[in-house]
């Protein structure tokens, strides 16, 4: 299908009517960018978040999980640099009162031609004044000027409000890896290089969220931090880079819907930072981030912590505080690449029509729709069910044609349905239909058994 019949309307209606992910809070009228998963999007996103898993931990020899709470001690967010510098250019609309990324003005009113990532505040400001540069919501221009704006969710402890009590929600994972590097090389005997992965909710208070579960306030990330020595840093940064690009490309991603953009302004920290983007239908996007952290996470955290971070080389008995070669995704953010890459409208023979998603098996949420062909055929068919869903997602459906059934599938993008007749009461046998051919063999239920099972392998 044209990616550019692709649009976010059919993505989120889609989203709502299949039990994908609905608008937060609903019932209340909705809470702005804030989405729930339901039924099927649940089981998506988990099986994106297991395949990551298993890509970058399971199947990496050296790489170790870790689970941190969310809240942590304040002064890690001092020592990570997010107290003083994690905030965003913001300007106030004083007519419509609004609140705008300043850089997102100046890059949309450009045309993409100027990078605001090159521009001080000073000089975004001169852009904004000498352009005046409206806003998009009211049309008009009259802005407060632009202030930096602190991203983090700020809350406190305890019963009273003294400021020595201010914690906040996380704003990545990363740190909780970081502080933890102690610990794992510890207990698991790592040599270095060796890496700390996360998966985890983060929270930003975005001043412009939206295009559905791109950008949200709540999030998920998997993180991977790869610590490694310094002059092996450059090549290991390469490594995640493919490594980033192999795992999308796997996960059933086109290669021309990826690309790769690198950084031009750097964080502080950063050595080299690159980020893949994929063609959403809001444009080219970033989906994740390969950063070269160099050795500033671990050295921070030794200045503010007080605790000697380095590694001691068993081999040459040099002690060193390793660098860090940091890949992050938005589990969210690949959710909805996902959907948009799977969606697909087809023109079926007798002038049907059909929506279908084509997820990669390992990441659909039901292997297989058992589907008896008469209701009368409910007993075999829920028996069925039950030897299925031992093995992986099942889903039972007796309601309506089978038509209609298999269109409401193809919706989920679930990739086999089994079909319960006569002939499975006489000899055991069932038909298997393939979601993206349609085409249908007959099997027993054990062999349905070990054809999805080797199918939904990544
Ligand atoms: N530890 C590095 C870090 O957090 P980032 O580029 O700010 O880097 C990494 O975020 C990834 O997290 C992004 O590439 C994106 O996939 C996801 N992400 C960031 N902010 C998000 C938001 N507000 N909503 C959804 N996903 C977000």
């Amino acid at each position: 299908m044209d990616k550019k019949a692709v649009t976010m309307d059919k993505i989120v209606n889609l989203c709502k009517l299949r039990g994908i992910i609905y608008p937060g809070s609903e019932i209340y009228g909705g809470m702005g960018n804030t989405w729930d998963y339901g039924p099927v999007g649940v089981e998506v996103k988990n099986n994106i978040k297991r395949a990551w898993w298993k890509k970058f931990v399971q199947e990496s020899e050296n790489s170790f999980g870790v689970d941190a709470a969310i809240l942590m001690n304040a002064r890690v967010w001092d020592a990570s640099g997010h107290t003083a510098s994690f905030s965003d250019p913001k300007m106030d609309c004083k007519e419509c009162k609004t609140r705008q990324r300043a850089d997102n003005l100046i890059e949309n009113h450009s045309k993409g031609k100027v990078n605001p990532d090159k521009l001080t505040q000073e000089e975004m400001q001169a852009y904004i004044d000498e352009h005046k540069v409206a806003c998009p919501n009211c049309g008009k221009f009259n802005w407060t000027p632009i202030r930096n704006f602190n991203l983090m969710f700020q809350t406190s402890r305890g019963v009273t409000d003294e400021s020595t009590n201010v914690i906040y929600l996380r704003p990545e994972t990363a740190q909780g890896e970081f502080v933890n590097f102690l610990n794992v090389q510890r207990t698991t005997r790592a040599k270095v290089p060796f890496g700390i992965a996360q998966v985890g909710k983060a929270f930003r208070n975005e001043i412009t969220p939206g295009n559905f579960i791109f950008r949200t306030i709540e999030f998920e990330q998997m993180e991977h931090q790869w610590f490694c020595k310094e002059g092996t840093d450059g090549e290991w940064y390469e490594y995640y880079k493919k490594s980033a690009k192999d795992f999308l490309l796997a996960l059933g991603f086109k290669e021309e819907h990826l690309r790769y953009h690198d950084h031009d302004k750097l964080a502080h920290y950063a050595k080299a930072a690159c980020d893949i983007q994929y063609l959403f239908p809001i444009g080219w996007s970033e989906l994740n981030g390969i950063h070269n952290r160099t050795d500033y996470d671990l050295s921070r955290h030794q200045e503010y912590s007080g605790k000697a971070m380095g590694y001691l080389d068993p081999f040459t008995n040099e002690r060193y505080i390793p660098y860090v070669i940091e890949y992050s995704i938005g589990a969210d953010r690949l959710m909805l690449a996902t959907l948009c890459e799977a969606y697909d409208e087809q023109e079926l023979e007798g002038g049907d029509t059909r929506v279908v998603m084509h997820f990669h098996p390992a990441i659909a949420a039901y292997k297989v729709a058992v589907l008896p062909l008469q209701k009368n055929l409910g007993e075999k068919a829920k028996e069925i069910y039950k030897q299925l869903a031992k093995y992986f997602m099942v889903t039972y459906d007796e309601a309506g044609s089978i038509g209609k059934r298999y269109r409401r599938q193809d919706e989920i993008g679930t990739p086999y349905c089994v079909t319960i007749d006569f002939d499975t009461l006489e000899n055991g046998t069932v038909t298997l239909r393939d979601r993206d051919t349609m085409e249908q063999v007959r099997m027993s239920v054990e062999e349905v058994i070990s054809y999805v099972n080797e199918k939904i392998l990544l």
